[in-house]
């Protein structure tokens, strides 16, 4: 698939793929869904991919929310399906992925920007980074998982005061609510992404794997996340990784772990 709205871009272990619709403040359209679900399907597919970074185009925005030019005149039916398509394709599909994902957010994250973000697996933001979900200012609530996410990240209160007000928060008081890690200067936004996904990197990435799948199933309704998590570890001790790991700190040298 070739892209007409992100990049995607692979150098020393990390897939960066950038939001590319500057003009339209990476607004999320049709299209550029289906080319971000190409891209991270690829980026998960590709041994050599050891974490991938999602962020924006531009100074201003990371992503300023669906685009609202594509859904003005849609049915109940038609917003339904947006909804369940849109979190199935992109949002669920980000959070279940086994490739660690940052969310770089250099600016706006709005309505499905900061979902988007949300479905990433961690957040950094720059200084100049306002989010919120707005949604109700035009009538709607959002729709691609952000009534479920941001309760998670920053509690029922404060989710609900900021899906009500329609407002945004800066970027130091995401990092206060727990909504993003860090918070740096534009410049030191993608590099810092790189130093976390370079120490990631040189740990397991089948472990890494086990262990997004065990807290996300804390996170899923019917589903004991502790049982998952002792079914996770006990499939860790049948992996290459587990075995070159243990051995590699008994004989006092550096894991080249195999990946497998
Ligand atoms: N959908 C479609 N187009 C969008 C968009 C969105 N969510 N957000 C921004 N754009 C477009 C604008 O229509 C404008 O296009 P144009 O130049 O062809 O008119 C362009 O991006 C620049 O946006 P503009 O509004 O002129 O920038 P601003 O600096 O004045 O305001 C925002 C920035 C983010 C405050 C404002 O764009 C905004 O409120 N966007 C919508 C946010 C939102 O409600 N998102 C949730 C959607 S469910």
């Amino acid at each position: 698939m070739s892209y007409n709205n992100i990049l995607s871009d692979h150098d020393n272990g990390i897939t960066t793929i950038t939001i590319n619709r500057p003009s339209k403040l990476n607004a999320l359209n049709k299209e550029t869904i289906a080319e971000l679900h190409d891209a991270f399907a690829k980026a998960d597919q590709e041994a050599s991919t050891k974490a991938i970074i999602i962020t924006g185009s531009g100074e201003k925005a990371f992503v300023a929310g669906a685009d609202i030019s594509e859904f003005a005149d849609f049915s109940v039916e038609e917003g339904a399906v947006l909804a369940r398509k849109g979190q199935e394709d992109l949002f669920d599909y980000v959070e279940n992925l086994s490739t660690p994902v940052i969310a770089a957010v250099n600016g706006f994250a709005l309505g499905g920007g900061l979902e988007l973000a949300m479905a990433a697996h961690f957040r950094l933001a720059s200084d100049n980074a306002r989010m919120g979900l707005p949604e109700v200012s035009l009538g709607v609530i959002p729709g691609y998982g952000g009534t479920q996410r941001l309760p998670q990240l920053v509690g029922k209160g404060r989710a609900m005061e900021m899906i009500m007000t329609a407002g945004m928060i800066d970027a130091n008081t995401a990092l206060d609510y727990g909504l993003i890690n860090h918070v740096v200067s534009q410049e030191e936004l993608v590099p810092l992404a790189e130093k976390i996904a370079g120490k990631i990197m040189r740990n397991s990435s089948v472990a890494i794997a086990a262990g997004i799948k065990a807290i996300n199933a804390g996170f899923t309704d019917g589903i004991n996340g502790f049982d998952a998590e002792i079914d996770a570890f006990g499939t860790c001790f049948g992996t290459e990784d587990f075995k070159e790991g243990t051995t590699a700190f008994l004989e006092k040298r550096k894991a080249a772990f195999p990946g497998k």
